[in-house]
């Protein structure tokens, strides 16, 4: 028997019209674990530099696994969630320890990897090894609940299950499917009220069209509002051309990447953990975690606290795993200098 329609209409498109992606050149399953772990929470556009970057020192699942963790947070640097950095590596590692150095195939020894979660395990199987399996995210339940017509909210687990078992019905050539479902939802099945029905493959099957009705599936994710918090940091230098930095806790927000002084409060607070240094007012800025907002006052000032290492401010970027959070509030001290 040969493909089923819908196959066939969208490994067409994605023939045509698929995008040149790095990782697709050579889909090996390191080249795939690595692109994948940085995809997961952030675009393409982002991950593509960062990704070629990391593949040129880290060019085997071996080198990676052999890594210091903290080479491994620097090539991260800016790309946010670090505990996927720190997964990646771990899971290297178990690959080196006890997979002689492979990723696996299988679907329960990947579930036991660090930070391989189902997404990811669908992911490795389909794209790496062209086995049966489609990675659910965000736009594939969007394709999926416009295709039929179905009232799903994006975030329900049932949603994903639906989607899941829709997928796996019409799946064929594992390793095209899922990605040219991703550049479908990229591309053309696009969120709110712009989907582009008229480069669709899918005009003959879907029911959302059919219905003249695209824009009513899924449903609107309800908005989370994450709660804002007051931070004051201190850009605190030693008169040399040195900054006060120290590494986070290795549990929580930014785990194990370097800070500057800071704390929840103001001013008073911040004074505290700095006695006897007179702050003096640089500006504001925001950063948007996932969870969390921070509204940032940032001060500079001389002197020394302890528990802090002090580092040249222009090896500050190279040498340090630098969260962006605490990266742009640099260029309040730049401005200042000038
Ligand atoms: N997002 C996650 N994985 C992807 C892939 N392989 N191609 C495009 N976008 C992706």
């Amino acid at each position: 028997m040969g493909m089923n329609d819908f196959s066939k209409a969208l490994l067409e498109w994605y023939g045509l019209h698929g995008r040149d992606l790095p990782w697709r050149h050579d889909p090996s399953p390191y080249h795939v674990l690595v692109s994948e772990f940085m995809l997961q929470q952030t675009r393409v556009e982002t991950v593509i530099p960062y990704y070629e970057r990391f593949l040129v020192r880290f060019p085997t699942l071996e080198s990676l696994g052999r890594s210091e963790e903290d080479e491994v947070l620097r090539y991260w640097q800016g790309l946010g969630y670090y505990s996927r950095a720190r997964n990646l590596r771990k899971t290297a590692q178990e690959c080196l320890k006890t997979k002689q150095g492979c990723l696996p195939f299988d679907a329960e020894e990947l579930s036991s990897l660090p930070g391989v979660g189902p997404y990811m395990r669908e992911a490795i199987r389909a794209f790496a090894f062209d086995l049966p399996a489609v990675p659910i995210d965000g736009n594939l339940i969007r394709v999926y609940a416009r295709l039929q017509a179905k009232a799903v909210s994006p975030n329900e687990p049932k949603a994903k299950k639906a989607a899941y078992d829709y997928f796996m019905e019409r799946l064929d050539s594992p390793r095209d499917f899922g990605q040219a479902l991703m550049d479908l939802g990229e591309l053309v099945c696009l969120p709110n009220g712009a989907p582009k029905c008229d480069a669709c493959p899918f005009g003959f099957c879907c029911k959302a069209h059919q219905k003249n009705h695209e824009t009513a599936f899924p449903l609107k994710k309800a908005k989370k509002t994450s709660p804002a918090e007051k931070r004051s940091v201190l850009l605190l230098l030693d008169g040399q051309g040195n900054i006060a930095v120290r590494k986070r806790p290795a549990h929580g927000l930014l785990a194990s990447m370097d800070e500057f002084p800071n704390v929840l409060g103001s001013q008073k607070e911040l004074n505290l953990l700095a006695p006897g240094i007179e702050p003096r007012y640089l500006g504001k800025k925001t950063h948007v975690f996932s969870h969390v907002k921070w509204n940032m006052d940032v001060y500079t000032g001389t002197g020394v606290v302890p528990d802090y290492d002090y580092m040249p401010l222009s090896k500050l970027k190279e040498k340090a795993a630098l969260p962006t959070a605490f990266a742009k509030l640099l260029t309040l001290l730049d401005a200042d200098a000038r």
